[in-house]
């Protein structure tokens, strides 16, 4: 599961697409964590979907991830800054991939 931590135990190492990266990232097959408010381990999450399915308000859009392990495609938070803190994407991610930090 992502560490909830991650904001004390990882650094800030790059951004993509408005949001912060948290390290370590060692492209394709390491790739940190996509935001902050919204946050999504890119090294968990496998591509099931039901995050993007079941966000009312659409903070997630797929990106390419070329020769990742766990899956080539992944939920960025792109629109993290849109979330209402309904919390449901914790709730249905089979891998816990995602944290959402409330206030
Ligand atoms: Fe979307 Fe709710 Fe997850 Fe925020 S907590 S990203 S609004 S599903
Ligand atoms: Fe990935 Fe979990 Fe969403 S596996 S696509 S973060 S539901
Ligand atoms: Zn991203």
């Amino acid at each position: 599961a992502i560490d909830p931590e991650f904001e004390q135990n990882r650094e800030a190492v790059e951004e993509h697409d408005g949001h912060q990266v948290w390290g370590p990232v060692e492209e394709p097959e390491t790739l940190g964590i996509h935001g902050t408010h919204v946050a999504v381990d890119f090294d968990i999450c496998l591509a099931d979907g039901a995050c993007l399915e079941d966000c009312p308000v659409d903070v997630f859009e797929w990106v390419d991830t070329p020769g990742h392990p766990e899956s080539e495609i992944k939920a960025d938070p792109a629109n993290e800054e849109q979330c209402i803190d309904c919390m449901l994407c914790v709730d249905v991610c089979p891998v816990d991939a995602i944290d959402v930090d409330p206030g």
